[in-house]
């Protein structure tokens, strides 16, 4: 049914008053970047005669899409060229016989992504397509983002803004919108404008004999202003490690205090400082490879890209220390060479402390990651820092991120169940010493699994004090390696089903932090089969029963 053209008469309309010109930003990551930029993006229309509405996908239902004049949505890929988890159900109805047209409607799509990924931006070119085959017109090209994607964002931002400032201009006798007023109050610290946390504690927290090395941190947040709530995550802005910076500097025939460029503004560094702190160095994408091919005196690489799978096994899990090696000799300026890098983006970590109990501080639980590849030890670029350089003293670029979509019930009598096996358990400490805080009275659960009881029973005593106290109220824990055969938290999931469901029945909100490609999708199975079990529903029943708990926000996941 084609909606009558009343959008199209209001655009050409000649109105001599400025016209309030309405928007809707929809946005849907995992991260929350795009929420980000999505507020960003609102924050510049303010003064422009917008009438804005931000809404995440997750919330937002594509019917009302029939009545929106301007649309813009900032979305994010995950995994396999998907859409994020909170923009699921739009992604489908949208691509569904139910999906609104769009006639009359202008566009313009943000995709945020990650180009080491083969389907870079996927979820992003996906809708956008949609909306033009529904009808709607494209007022702004898509732009798709690597994960530097400040730069990128912006030019898009400034682009659709010019072009609804234009095209209101000639159809009323508007003035332009203002252009984005800086925000005066320097002193808000944010992914742009990371604040300097003192590390007041940094201690291995697993045991003797543990296969793991996992990190309790301690941050200052003295004087920052910073604000945070159970649930939500520090960004922290790493160093690369100044070994593998000074082999590439190196293989390179560069000269480590030679000044470079880090921005388009022009700031310098030395070369090792800029590839410590501002460059990632230890990915390698494909249009990386393809830039690099130029500077190579070697033919290998030219050859190399030849092969599109060749390229994909080669890129995985090398750095550019090995493509240094590889395809040497190398004819490029270090000056020269930057320019194909790109930023080293923030790692994020879910917080482990309750703002309320202790403001001045933010807890961390950093598993470190080292494993062996391609004939090199290695270590993860944040924790291998966390683990092998940075002391007590030293201090940290980090912002607070926050996670929308892991949050307290607001009701503190709800009962919460929290499945967080390994680093999964950290922000169920900061749910606990919140809940303790403010003396809720709502029941908690918590299933706890690690390898070894010995070893890695991570914040043992802080979890038995809260259930003598009775903040916990019941805790299930599964050391995997203790036993013969491997017991894993979804085991003790399904011997407590009964309980399991009958806290479900009673309201509680179930939350999963931790692994995602095994362990979350294992509890996943199994909460479906305690719910087929324990409601005497069929599969698709118990489905929906899920899909329900989900609308009620009453299954939270964080995982990675
Ligand atoms: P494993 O290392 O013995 O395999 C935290 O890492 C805990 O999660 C460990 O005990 C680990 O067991 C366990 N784990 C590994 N795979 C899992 C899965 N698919 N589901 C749940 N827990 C898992």
């Amino acid at each position: 049914v084609a909606d009558p053209p009343a959008q199209t008469a209001t655009l050409s309309q000649v109105e001599s008053q400025p016209k309030t010109r309405e928007v809707t930003i929809l946005y849907g990551s995992e991260t929350g970047n795009c929420q980000e930029v999505a507020e960003t993006l609102s924050g510049k229309m303010e003064n422009g005669n917008f009438q804005v509405t931000v809404s995440s996908l997750l919330d937002y239902k594509p019917k009302s899409l029939k009545n929106v004049d301007h649309l813009l949505v900032i979305v994010a890929t995950h995994g396999e060229g998907d859409p994020p988890e909170p923009g699921l159900s739009f992604y489908e109805t949208m691509n569904s016989r139910k999906a609104p047209k769009l006639e009359g409607t202008q566009f313009s799509v943000l995709s945020l992504g990650d180009l080491s990924y083969e389907y870079f931006c996927q979820a992003g070119k996906d809708i956008d397509k949609r909306l033009e085959e529904l009808g709607g017109e494209r007022l702004h090209p898509r732009v798709d983002c690597d994960v530097d994607f400040d730069e990128a964002a912006e030019e898009w931002m400034d682009g659709v803004l010019g072009t609804l400032n234009e095209r209101s201009e000639n159809n009323s006798a508007e003035a332009p919108a203002p252009q984005s007023t800086q925000s005066e109050q320097s002193a808000v610290y944010s992914r742009k404008n990371p604040f300097k946390a003192e590390l007041l504690e940094n201690i291995n927290i697993s045991g003797r004999g543990s296969n793991k090395e996992n990190r309790h941190l301690e941050l200052s947040l003295e004087d920052s202003n910073l604000e945070f709530e159970p649930g939500d995550s520090l960004g922290i802005f790493p160093e690369n490690d100044p070994v593998l910076v000074d082999q590439l500097i190196e293989e390179m025939h560069w000269d480590s205090e030679e000044l470079v460029s880090v921005n388009k503004q022009g700031e310098v560094r030395s070369l090792r400082e800029a590839l410590m702190s501002t460059f990632e160095i230890t990915v390698l994408t494909k249009p990386l490879m393809e830039q690099a091919a130029a500077f190579s005196a070697n033919d290998g690489l030219r050859e190399l890209l030849q092969n599109e799978q060749e390229l994909r096994d080669y890129m995985h899990g090398r750095d550019l220390l090995d493509l240094a090696r590889d395809f040497a000799p190398w004819e490029v300026p270090a000056t020269t060479f930057i320019t194909i890098l790109r930023k080293i983006p923030a790692r994020l970590y879910s917080i482990a402390n309750s703002y309320r109990a202790n403001p001045d501080e933010v807890h961390l639980t950093v598993g470190t990651v080292r494993y062996e590849t391609h004939g090199r030890d290695r270590t993860g670029v944040c924790s291998g820092q966390c683990a092998e350089r940075a002391e007590p003293g030293e201090q940290l670029p980090v912002y607070v991120h926050r996670n929308p979509n892991f949050k307290l019930p607001e009701d503190p009598d709800t009962p919460i169940i929290m499945i967080g096996p390994g680093t999964g358990a950290a922000p169920f400490r900061a749910f606990l010493e919140e809940r303790e805080e403010i003396e809720a009275a709502g029941k908690s659960w918590l299933f706890f699994g690690e390898q070894h009881f010995v070893s890695d029973f991570l914040y043992q005593v802080e979890w038995q004090q809260w259930l003598k106290e009775g903040v916990l109220t019941q805790m299930d824990v599964a050391f995997s390696r203790d036993t013969e055969e491997k017991v894993y938290v979804q085991h003790r999931m399904l011997e407590k089903s009964r309980d399991f469901y009958q806290w479900l029945r009673e309201g509680a909100v179930l939350y999963v932090c931790g692994d995602e490609k095994h362990m979350a999708s294992d509890v996943h199975d199994a909460l479906l089969s305690i719910i087929q079990q324990e409601g005497g529903m069929s599969a698709e029943e118990a489905d929906a029963y899920i899909e329900e708990m989900k609308l009620q926000k009453r299954y939270q996941r964080d995982v990675y």
